[in-house]
């Protein structure tokens, strides 16, 4: 069996408090694994820690104590330059918001990345990565005439073409209306394959049940990890012990 492709053991992540006030325990003590091919869903209330525990999984922010070993590599013993390397070149990030550039067309957008980091990244590579999440024919077309969910498509092709092995998204379907947020999430659900994987943080059940695995945070802690869940038992979990 492959080694996964991320693995964190008792991560915890401390926050000063607001106006010098104790310390603010978001994580304490996440422990979850991604192996090749799975997509993983990170569920629980607003406020859990998903975002947080999302950020340190992918070396975005560093956890107060623990071990994230991503790609083999163990994120603590990684100096700046060569997270900066590992996370250009093998980990995509997407982000509810777009964060595409306006005054650049689609296919510029997807290519910027690569440009920044002085890698080649040929037309085709481009097209190629439009075409994946099917707006081969919007290339050409700024942000502003995208549709929302044709812009987080954007935004995925511009993660995809730089050929990463995980995929990060931290609730990609949230600005987007249902039929949108339907084709982002089948194009991450069709991300996880092979050797590739995608985590994904939702709070809509339906998303995280398209998942292989879901893990359910509470209060900063894996309170259930499920297998094939359907929406309903993810309700449930989530629901769980909450006065609503
Ligand atoms: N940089 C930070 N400084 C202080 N508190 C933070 C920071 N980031 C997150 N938090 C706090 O951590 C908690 C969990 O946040 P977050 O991970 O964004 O949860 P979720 O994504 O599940 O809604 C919240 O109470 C939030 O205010
Ligand atoms: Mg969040």
């Amino acid at each position: 069996m492959p080694p996964p492709l991320l693995e964190a053991h008792d991560l915890t992540a401390t926050f000063a408090g607001p106006d010098g006030g104790p310390p603010v325990s978001v994580l304490r003590g996440v422990s979850m694994r991604v192996e090749p091919g799975e997509m993983v869903s990170i569920v629980g209330p607003s406020g859990s820690g998903k975002s947080t525990l999302l950020y340190c999984l992918s070396g975005l922010h560093a956890a107060t104590s623990g071990t994230v070993r991503l790609l083999g590599e163990d994120l603590s013993t990684l100096r700046r330059g060569q997270l900066a390397a590992l996370r250009r070149g093998r980990v995509g990030f997407v982000f509810q918001s777009y964060n595409l550039i306006p005054s650049l067309s689609a296919r510029e957008n997807v290519a910027l990345p690569a440009r920044l980091a002085r890698h080649r990244i040929s037309v085709e590579d481009v097209d190629r990565a439009l075409a994946e999440v099917g707006l081969a024919d919007r290339g050409g077309h700024k942000p502003s005439a995208l549709s929302g969910g044709q812009q987080q498509r954007v935004a995925i092709a511009r993660v995809l073409a730089a050929r990463p092995q995980v995929v990060f998204a931290d609730e990609p379907t949230g600005a987007l209306d249902t039929a949108s947020g339907t084709q982002v999430l089948d194009l991450l659900r069709q991300t996880a394959a092979g050797d590739r994987s995608v985590v994904l943080v939702t709070h809509d059940v339906v998303s995280a049940a398209r998942a292989d695995r879901v893990v359910v945070l509470r209060d900063g802690v894996v309170s259930r990890e499920l297998t094939r869940p359907t929406a309903d038992q993810v309700f449930a979990e989530i629901s769980a012990g909450q006065v609503v």
